[in-house]
């Protein structure tokens, strides 16, 4: 495949920040593609540069690739690293490099006559099906101002239909947004369009969860992403006005996970706290999915190093962690050859782009995380869910 044309845009994000929107031709096709950006990243995440110093670059790319012929996505990619020609992506950027990598995947699907799912499925050897849904219906962290020290509380139905999941949610969303009104006297939202919650101790968000659910009636696990390498100071965890070590740390989830029956914990402990890691999985990891998310950045390198330590059971999956979609594969294999589950997630700021519900169901993914759907760069992914599903069933 020749590409003919690359245009480089700066657009607006969920949270009005720039970002990098490229726009690709190819034997007269056109694609855009656009990339969200982290707030909490992974040490070691692949660099971003910022979205102007992309536009620079841009033309010297466009000619590096004039009369280049592109057969895979892989040969494109490591096209793109060798331009590169560094580890972390940090001279070209891995959000610029993402972008074209994004657009080449859907301009290849186009010209295969295949959905991006179905090119997926196919480039990483899945067998593709419909994730549950992950809604990340109340935030704190690094996400919010004044809310709780977890930084995500999931809502995750029961059922394998993407259609059922959100109109559940968005019932829910309904219940949830009344009673924290008439328990704090304020709604606000988070980064990802989730609710916040006025309080610094990180159950009460599982308690107000848990109220609504069980007056509601609805079918549900819940989980968290506890971010917790933005609570870790001087080899403990702030917790509010609580200081815990992370022996302490594993006891309140031991209790949360019995109390909540938690289905999933994300970084529970900091990334450099492997042996929290390896502890709670020992302890919970039967029952409950312990998601490396800052811990295994989508990298190869690390997820083996997870593997060895025995210090996950699942795994988020991001593709702006790594930088190109074959290395995001890659990545996603690997996990799964060592029977993790794998949770493919947005970022803290995103985009309308709806690739990653496609990379969901083409890897097979046990879950899709895009945030809440009150926001509209979230709703698209889980809606291009439904429209997937829509289209297997009939
Ligand atoms: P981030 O957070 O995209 O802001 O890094 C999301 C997450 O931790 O899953
Ligand atoms: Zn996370």
């Amino acid at each position: 495949m020749k590409i003919n044309e690359i245009d480089i845009k700066i657009i607006p994000d969920s949270k009005g920040k720039d970002t990098l929107e490229a726009e690709m031709e190819s034997g007269g096709i056109r694609i855009t593609a656009s990339v969200p950006a982290g707030e909490s990243t992974g040490r070691n995440e692949t660099k971003v540069i910022v979205p102007k110093a992309a536009l620079e670059k841009a033309s010297w790319v466009k000619t590096q690739m004039k009369n280049q012929d592109f057969i895979t996505l892989e040969q494109f990619d490591g096209f793109l690293n060798t331009l590169d020609g560094t580890p972390d992506k940090s001279n070209l950027g891995a959000n610029f490099i993402l972008s074209l990598s994004l657009a080449f995947t859907k301009l290849l699907a186009k010209q295969s006559n295949l959905e991006v799912w179905q090119l997926i499925a196919k480039i990483s050897g899945s067998k593709p099906g419909l994730p549950l849904c992950f809604f990340n219906v109340i935030e704190g962290g690094v996400h919010t101002t004044d809310s709780l020290p977890f930084q995500e509380y999931w809502f995750i139905p029961k059922t394998n239909s993407p259609k059922e999941a959100l109109d559940k949610c968005l019932s829910l969303l309904k219940f949830l947004g009344e009673k924290i009104q008439a328990k704090y006297g304020e709604v606000k939202m988070g980064s990802e369009g989730g609710f916040t919650v006025p309080s610094k101790d990180a159950e009460d968000g599982l308690k107000i969860l848990q109220e609504v659910i069980k007056e509601r009636g609805l079918d549900t696990n819940l989980g968290l992403d506890v971010a917790a390498s933005t609570l870790f100071e001087n080899g403990s965890y702030r917790m509010g006005e609580k200081i815990m070590s992370n022996n302490d740390l594993l006891s309140y989830y031991q209790l949360l996970t019995t109390n909540y029956q938690l289905f999933a914990i994300e970084d529970p402990f900091a990334e450099e706290d492997w042996d929290g890691f390896a502890k709670i999985t020992k302890s919970l990891g039967s029952a409950t999915w312990i998601v490396g998310d800052d811990l295994t950045t989508t990298n190869p390198k690390t997820i083996k190093m997870a593997a060895e330590k025995e210090a996950v059971n699942a795994v988020i999956i991001k593709t702006t962690q790594i930088g190109t979609v074959s290395e995001t594969i890659q990545a996603a294999n690997l996990a799964k050859s060592f029977g993790w589950k794998i949770i493919v997630a947005n970022r803290g700021e995103e985009t309308m782009d709806d690739f990653i519900a496609d990379l969901a169901v083409g890897l097979g993914a046990a879950g899709l995380k895009s945030g809440c759907p009150l926001q509209k760069e979230r709703l698209v992914k889980y809606e291009r869910l439904l429209e997937i599903e829509s289209r297997i069933k009939n």
